[in-house]
């Protein structure tokens, strides 16, 4: 019998959300991504304590270089068991800098390098600000790819297309939960899910104008969610929801695709910087998701510098 899980690999890459090694090893996903949240969560737990150990001992006692060396230890562990890519976020703190996201992705590749890692097995992270997504361009043209994250609003899709990123992350989950707040509702029908509806209008619009930029749903709350995306370039799913759809039996219909996206009759925008801050700035849950996201993601880098440097003094004490 065909479970969902079975059938959605038929009409989606499927991508596992976390950086619990073991999970990965378990499911065997084409790719996997990780953020400084799930990576704050595996670098606590101490099944991957070598991995953190051997951070540590690369870092050489520098706090900065701590929170690189951990996000790149994870990143090839993982690497071990995927045939493709792993998603590595650069810190949040560099969200409205481009020059030092650029700075940062090509320190985070040529760590990787060092590991004997090449550059076509890495995506690497950048929130979808202004500057990220001109950060973004300018690494693609270096071949470094890049996942542009924290992607609510259709403004922050059509400029990433527009700098030709290779990948984007948009957050399916984060846009039902704020929806769901500001309607004082504990559930929202997906055929009336704006988390669903925002990735399927994106997808539309990017396959209808041929842009090359993979769309990868991300943040999924529910299982629904997810099946109402097949068809969808990549969809990335924690280990609770694969699970879900591993234990659901039967096919699943396929509901997006490049041919009924070619039949939509859609208008192609353009997007300069001034265009781009307008658009994003009508859509009043995007631009509080992203700043919220900004402030989680650093939050949580905090927290695992934090506890880096606590290990680091017990090293020294002992
Ligand atoms: C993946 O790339 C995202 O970081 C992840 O899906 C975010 O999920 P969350 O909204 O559950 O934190």
């Amino acid at each position: 019998m065909t479970t969902h899980l079975d059938a959605l690999k038929r009409h989606s890459v499927i991508v596992a959300d976390t950086g619990d090694i073991d999970a990965i090893a378990r499911w065997k996903p084409q790719d996997a991504t990780t953020n400084p949240s799930l990576l704050l969560a595996a670098a606590q737990d101490p099944r991957y304590r070598p991995v953190v150990d051997a951070a540590l001992a690369r870092a050489g006692g520098d706090r900065q270089a701590v929170i690189d060396r951990l996000f790149v230890g994870f990143g090839c562990e993982i690497l071990r068991h995927v045939a493709g890519r792993v998603s590595t976020e650069v810190d949040a703190r560099l969200s409205f800098d481009s020059e030092a996201t650029v700075a940062k992705a090509e320190h985070l590749i040529a760590l990787y390098g060092e590991a004997g890692v090449g550059p076509e097995r890495v995506l690497i992270k950048v929130a979808s600000t202004w500057e990220g997504i001109r950060a973004a361009e300018r690494l693609e043209k270096k071949g470094i790819h890049c996942n542009l994250t924290l992607l609510f609003s259709f403004a922050q899709a059509v400029a990433c297309a527009e700098a030709g990123v290779t990948l984007i992350s948009p957050f399916v989950g984060r846009i039902y939960d704020w929806h769901k707040q500001a309607r004082k509702v504990d559930d929202i029908a997906l055929e009336d899910d704006p988390g669903v509806a925002s990735v399927v209008r994106i997808y539309r619009y990017f396959k209808k104008f041929d842009y090359p930029t993979q769309v990868m749903g991300a943040s999924f709350r529910k299982a629904g969610q997810i099946t109402a995306l097949a068809g969808c370039d990549l969809l990335t799913i924690a280990p609770d929801l694969l699970e879900q759809l591993r234990s659901a039996e039967g096919d699943l219909p396929r509901r997006l695709s490049p041919e009924d996206a070619k039949r939509e009759s859609l208008t192609r925008i353009a997007l300069d910087e001034k265009a781009f801050r307008w658009m994003h700035n009508e859509d009043a849950m995007a631009v509080e998701k992203l700043s919220d996201g900004i402030r989680r993601f650093d939050a949580d880098a905090r927290k695992l510098e934090a506890f880096a440097a606590t290990l680091l003094q017990g090293q020294r004490a002992a």
